[in-house]
């Protein structure tokens, strides 16, 4: 196997200051969880920021230290407290991340903002170069990244590269309002491979490559190769997945089973809804506590025999938008336990903190239903942790059409319109009336399909493809968003 370099912005590991001293804790996201998984037996050297402006050779250590517990080659890169507030927080976060998820409303298009992106690129490359052996493989992640590729084949232009998009891929509508355009197309056109969950994704990077060049393109079943000028790179659409034997077991496991029946013992007389997610603008949390509050007004008769729990993961993003997103979504929650709420019922359940695994999977074996409400989202895992998780076939997935995870999985899931609050409160209406063996049978296709496409066979065909090697097997994605079926 070649020596594998991997990069993203955060290592799995992060440093806090607690009384004086440093702690390791783990790294949130869907991305980190994933990525772990991934990488598990293979020899691999991990790089990215730690999550603190913090430097010394002693943080280095425990961070060093607590990787190899957790079986993690880490190789921290510090950022200095500038380039976390220009190149994390207001370019990648304030800048890419809405302008890719569609909320151009956010956007700072700011060129220092650009020139800390730009250095930041070139301090991780200068950081990586020095790590290049012959046999390198590099496996860049994200959208932090993407002139990454720029500044390791100027000095190094044999090694090989390959990429995986998280997020999406706007369509050129988008994507061309930003100043930096070209110089983003022309850094992303080093990659040798680039992988992305949906074909929209891969379909709109073609799409915005062609505003700046003339491209020749070889289709084949599983990728797209693109000829521009002296350069060439290969496409994929290959939706991450997840570890899904580790939920399966951990969900009967003895101290995940305690929490569980307790659960059960206490909502026994409630249909249980749960909502897992960051407190991000693209989730469509205020959308979904909408389509709650739409749903206990709609269909009174179930007041009192619902609750929504809903847990948030503690958010390193800090800009204000989601200071502004935070407050007005506890104001909706206290909103809706005030005006709909009664002595013996509080509708929604508010867990702000995060969960610990077995607290998790237990919550998502225990309830009837997942309600995942993007506006947009790369892919969405929860749907597929949900699901490994619920071993008695007893829930559901209500999950949005602009989650990616909606072209892999949409046929075995309850497709909603995040957009359309009486289309959220009549599909948790319909799927709690819905007779429990054609819920059984969808949760079962679910759950074979993430069993079988999981995380382990993704990475396997994601190298496989990359490789240009035969592919065994590969699910039937849509290329387009499936919409929900009238009612
Ligand atoms: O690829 C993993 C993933 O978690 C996707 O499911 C998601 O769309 C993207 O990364 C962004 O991550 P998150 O919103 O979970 O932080």
């Amino acid at each position: 196997m070649e020596n594998i370099i991997l990069v993203s912005a955060l290592i799995p590991v992060s440093i806090k200051e607690e009384n004086g001293e440093y702690k390791a804790k783990v790294s949130p996201g869907g991305l980190i969880t994933t990525l772990s998984q991934s990488i598990k037996g293979k020899s691999v050297k991990w790089f990215g920021w730690y999550g603190s402006e913090k430097y010394s050779k002693h943080i280095e250590n425990i961070i060093v230290e607590e990787g190899k517990k957790k079986g993690f080659n880490l190789f921290p890169v510090h950022l200095t407290k500038e380039e976390i507030q220009y190149f994390f927080n207001l370019f990648s976060n304030g800048v890419i991340w809405p302008l890719f998820h569609s909320f151009t409303q956010y956007c700072r298009f700011n060129k220092d903002y650009w020139h800390f992106y730009k250095k930041v690129n070139e301090k991780f490359a200068q950081k990586i170069l020095k790590h290049i052996d012959k046999d390198t493989v590099l496996w860049v992640h994200d959208y932090q990244f993407f002139l990454l590729p720029e500044y390791i084949k100027k000095k190094n232009k044999n090694v090989k590269i390959n990429f995986f998009l998280h997020i999406p891929f706007p369509s050129p509508e988008i994507f061309l309002k930003l100043p930096w355009r070209k110089e983003i197309i022309d850094g992303f056109l080093n990659f040798d491979f680039a992988g992305f969950h949906t074909q929209i994704d891969k379909e709109n990077f073609i799409n915005c490559v062609k505003y700046f060049y003339d491209v020749k393109e070889e289709r084949s079943n599983y990728f797209t190769d693109l000829y521009i000028e002296n350069k060439k790179i290969r496409l994929a659409a290959i939706p991450i997945s997840i570890d899904f034997k580790f939920y399966d077991t951990k969900a009967n496991e003895k101290e995940t089973v305690e929490i569980f029946k307790n659960l059960k013992e206490r909502y026994k007389d409630k249909y249980l809804i749960v909502s897992i997610d960051r407190i991000d603008y693209t989730k469509g949390l205020v959308e979904k506590l909408n389509g709650y509050r739409r749903f206990l007004e709609k269909y009174p008769e179930y007041r009192e025999k619902v609750i929504l729990m809903i847990s948030t993961a503690p958010n390193v993003k800090k800009l204000p938008e989601y200071e502004k997103l935070e407050k007005e979504f506890h104001h909706k929650i206290a909103e809706i336990n005030g005006s709909l709420g009664t002595e013996i019922w509080r509708p929604v359940l508010f867990i702000n903190k995060r969960l610990s695994i077995n607290e998790l999977i237990a919550y998502y074996r225990a309830a009837d239903i997942s309600l995942i409400t993007p506006i947009k989202d790369g892919l969405n895992i929860v749907c597929k942790e949900y699901s490994a998780s619920n071993i008695d076939l007893n829930g559901s997935v209500i999950l949005s059409e602009f989650a990616g995870a909606s072209t892999e999985i949409g046929d075995f899931v309850y497709l909603i319109n995040p957009y359309d609050i009486e289309n959220i409160a009549d599909t948790i209406k319909k799927v709690i009336e819905e007779k429990q063996e054609v819920k059984k049978e969808k949760m079962k296709k679910l759950r074979k399909h993430i069993n079988e496409f999981d995380i382990y066979w993704w990475s396997k065909t994601y190298f496989k493809i990359a490789e240009g090697e035969k592919i065994d097997k590969f699910p039937k994605i849509y290329n387009r968003y499936p919409l929900h079926e009238i009612m």
